[in-house]
């Protein structure tokens, strides 16, 4: 790693999803104290940071991502005296703490929104949203014909009472989660309050939820494609809704409020951008610190498609001096021993969970092994999403009857969503629900499958072979070798070949295997670590990949 740049450069951040990581107090939720109490786990994994998904008041419509107050913790999750020792304690561990912010919606439960409900259409409280009167006889159709990316119309119509033509409101995700106006002075002074509310407590910088969407065009003209909530078939920006320029202009505010803190405190934006030139604008100096790399995520298991986002990526952020981050899953996407385990799928699948075929998981984790040594000796810094290090796979079989994600009931039950992502982990064989809740606990708020302790986080503890020990070894070999982190890489290997080969300065390579048929370890001084033991007479296996000193 490198001596000297603020830490957010190479760091290699831990996503806790608080429902699902680890139960204190016996609910069937995650909670606070539940991460607590595993910070020795964390901190001897070798991760550097912690970002936890929403954790203020919600009704938990779209699992906390409905915020009804940012100032206060989720009662099911803790107290924010709760939030402040885990934020100690975390520091205590060398561990920093980053939440995340959720400023394109609030919960309908809020009290802005509860208050634009009772005022007058036109007022102060409405215009902290996007009402609308509807079109067509009575106002009877949507203001517009956006959809909401959970399905259906973007739009909700109120009940103004007896006589009234009853407004509508704009949400692009669950109508339980109203779209912010950023257009209106309150709104932008509310949140720069609330990331001071945070940073005064210690946290260490924020993620920031669907930071591409906060403006929109006040005209709010229909889609010429009522399919594209990307923005692939506008011009750079033009999409009424995804990456308009006018969020820049919010997060150089934010930026200034970072700024006034101590201690290099970051952003990470999750920016979906229709292109890797579009999101670089979002991060570099005045700006934000950086963005998740989405395209490298999407990128299926293919040794071209990895080269040209892993080349794009750097390029573009080379130039306006941002280091990248690269990302295999998160709470959104299937798990990546699932999609590895699979033939490629066109880009949208991997969000939307289109999947029939049950997946190969013995090819999936061996390339999610693979996957991992060529993530982490690429340049910049890295997330592992919990569970990730357990080398979990989606939960393909849900209950219907058990499933949480809003994305069900909106698709009208034809897209299961993202909860086969979110099941809470396994962490030994025979405590509650496979240690995720203390004895005597209620069922976990989304069930775990038959046999899911053969994942748990005891079991493979000092099993050199398994995810767990690979991911832990990966990590501190990363964090101390001088060659990984931030800095430069240079292909060997030449455009087009299906063996992936890197080098690092000082004298370090990474080879992946992508071609289907075992190949020769280039010339080397030592094996420092593979996905996968070597074939017999010494050469790498197909989907497996190595790290060697070079000179
Ligand atoms: C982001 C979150 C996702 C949430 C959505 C709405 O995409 O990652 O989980 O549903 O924003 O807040």
């Amino acid at each position: 790693m490198s001596d000297g740049a603020p830490w957010w450069r190479d760091a290699v951040i831990y996503q806790v999803y608080i429902r699902s990581f680890a139960d204190a107090d016996g609910d069937g939720i995650g909670d606070i104290a539940g991460i607590r109490g595993k910070l020795p786990y964390l901190a001897d994994l070798g991760v550097d940071a912690l970002w936890i998904n929403p954790w203020y008041v919600s009704p938990q419509a779209d699992a906390g991502y409905d915020v009804a107050d940012y100032r206060a913790i989720e009662p099911a999750y803790g107290s924010v005296a709760d939030a402040e020792k885990l934020i100690v304690d975390a520091h205590e561990h060398g561990l920093r703490l980053i939440p995340d912010i959720v400023p394109n919606h609030t919960s309908d439960q809020h009290a802005w929104f509860r208050a634009a409900l009772a005022a007058e259409p036109g007022s102060r409280e409405r215009d902290r949203y996007v009402f609308r009167d509807g079109r067509g006889p009575d106002g009877a159709e949507p203001p517009n014909n956006w959809r909401s990316h959970f399905g259906g119309p973007a739009w909700t119509r109120i009940d103004e009472g007896p006589g009234q033509p009853a407004q509508w409101y704009l949400h692009l995700f669950d109508p339980r989660q109203p779209d912010l106006n950023w257009a209106h002075p309150d709104v932008a002074a509310e949140f720069e309050a609330v990331l001071r509310f945070w940073f005064d407590r210690g946290v260490d910088g924020f993620r920031i939820d669907v930071a591409h969407g906060l403006v929109k065009d006040p005209d709010l003209p229909d889609l010429t494609d009522a399919s594209d909530q990307l923005g692939r078939t506008y011009p750079p920006g033009g999409h009424p809704y995804v990456d308009r320029d006018g969020v820049l202009d919010i997060y150089a505010s934010w930026r200034r409020v970072a700024d006034e803190y101590p201690g290099d405190r970051m952003f990470v934006a999750e920016a979906w951008t229709p292109a890797p030139e579009r999101l670089a604008r979002y991060v570099g100096p005045g700006l934000l610190h950086t963005a998740f790399n989405f395209d490298y995520l999407l990128a299926p298991w293919d040794p071209a498609a990895l080269r040209e986002t892993i080349d794009v990526t750097t390029g573009h952020l080379r130039e306006v001096g941002a280091s990248a981050t690269w990302v295999l899953s998160n709470h959104d996407v299937v798990r990546h021993p699932s999609r590895y385990g699979r033939p490629p799928r066109v880009r949208e699948d991997t969000v939307t969970y289109a999947l029939d075929d049950p997946p190969d998981l013995a090819l999936g984790t061996r390339r999610a092994r693979a996957a991992l040594l060529l993530e982490a000796a690429l340049p910049g810094g890295m997330y592992v999403y919990q569970g990730e290090e357990l080398g979990l796979p989606e939960v393909e079989d849900i209950p219907d009857e058990a499933r949480q994600d809003p994305t069900w009931q909106r698709s009208g039950y034809t897209v299961r969503g993202r909860d086969g992502a979110r099941v809470p982990l396994p962490w030994s064989d025979d405590g509650t629900s496979t240690g995720f809740s203390p004895a005597g606990a209620a069922a976990p708020w989304l069930p775990q499958p038959e046999g899911w302790a053969r994942y748990a986080a005891a079991r493979q503890q000092g099993d050199p072979g398994s995810v767990l020990e690979l991911y832990r070894t990966v990590l501190h070999l990363r964090r101390e070798h001088p060659a990984l982190g931030e800095g430069d890489l240079a292909w060997v290997s030449a455009p087009g070949d299906e063996v992936l080969h890197l080098r690092r300065e000082p004298g370090f390579a990474c080879v992946a295997n992508l071609s289907g048929a075992p190949v020769e370890l280039p010339a080397h001084d030592e094996v420092l670590l593979t996905s996968a033991p070597l074939e017999e007479d010494g050469r790498l296996g197909s989907d497996a990949a190595a790290w060697l000193t070079v000179r």
